[in-house]
């Protein structure tokens, strides 16, 4: 009798325990999916800027904003095989999706350094679009990072918390080379 009672909740909690691990892994796999797709937008983008930062070097004046995108370009082409490792760690095929906001992105930043003249409006356009550039991807590796971590996928979050990283210095190098353009201007502006 007392075998029964207690025989009867702990298979009800069985039962509970048992939808529970099912909803569970229906959500890893939806976050898997999630995770996939984010992999496969950024992975386009990062071969899309791959073409686009050569353009905003070629239109740059300031020395120090050449050398910021120069290095910037460079990282990007680490990135990619970075992305690459990580659809090999995940086991799925590296494939670019087009991720429409980059496009976007890159669309702004050609129009803009068509519409200003050579020289310093130039450079601050270039610095605009690109810290633009940086913030979305500040957001997406931040997002992808937080989803390998739920996902218990360590070596994939160490690699994209790498990039996570580049990302956010990237971007304080632009606020700095547009810091420092303003105060040269300023300094010119003085004299
Ligand atoms: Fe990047």
């Amino acid at each position: 009798m007392e075998n029964n009672k207690s025989k009867s909740p702990s298979s009800a909690k069985g039962t509970d325990k048992t939808k529970s691990i099912k909803k569970a892994s229906m959500k890893s796999s939806q976050l898997m999916q999630l995770f996939e797709d984010g992999l496969k937008d950024i992975y386009w983008a990062e071969n899309a800027l791959l073409k686009a930062i050569p353009k905003m070097i070629k239109k740059a004046t300031s020395e120090e904003l050449n050398e910021a995108l120069t290095s910037h370009l460079e990282e990007t082409k680490e990135q990619i095989s970075r992305l690459e490792k990580v659809f090999t760690l995940i086991e799925v095929k590296a494939k670019a999706e087009k991720c429409d906001a980059m496009e976007g992105l890159i669309k702004e930043a050609s129009e803009i350094m068509e519409s200003c003249e050579e020289g310093s409006m130039r450079d601050a356009g270039i610095i605009s679009a690109a810290q633009k550039v940086e913030h979305y991807e500040i957001a997406t590796y931040g997002t992808l990072r937080q989803f390998a971590e739920t996902l218990n996928l360590t070596e994939v979050e160490k690699l994209l918390a790498i990039t996570l990283q580049e990302e956010k210095e990237a971007d304080l190098k632009l606020s700095d080379v547009a810091m420092d353009a303003i105060n040269v201007e300023a300094s010119e502006e003085a004299a």
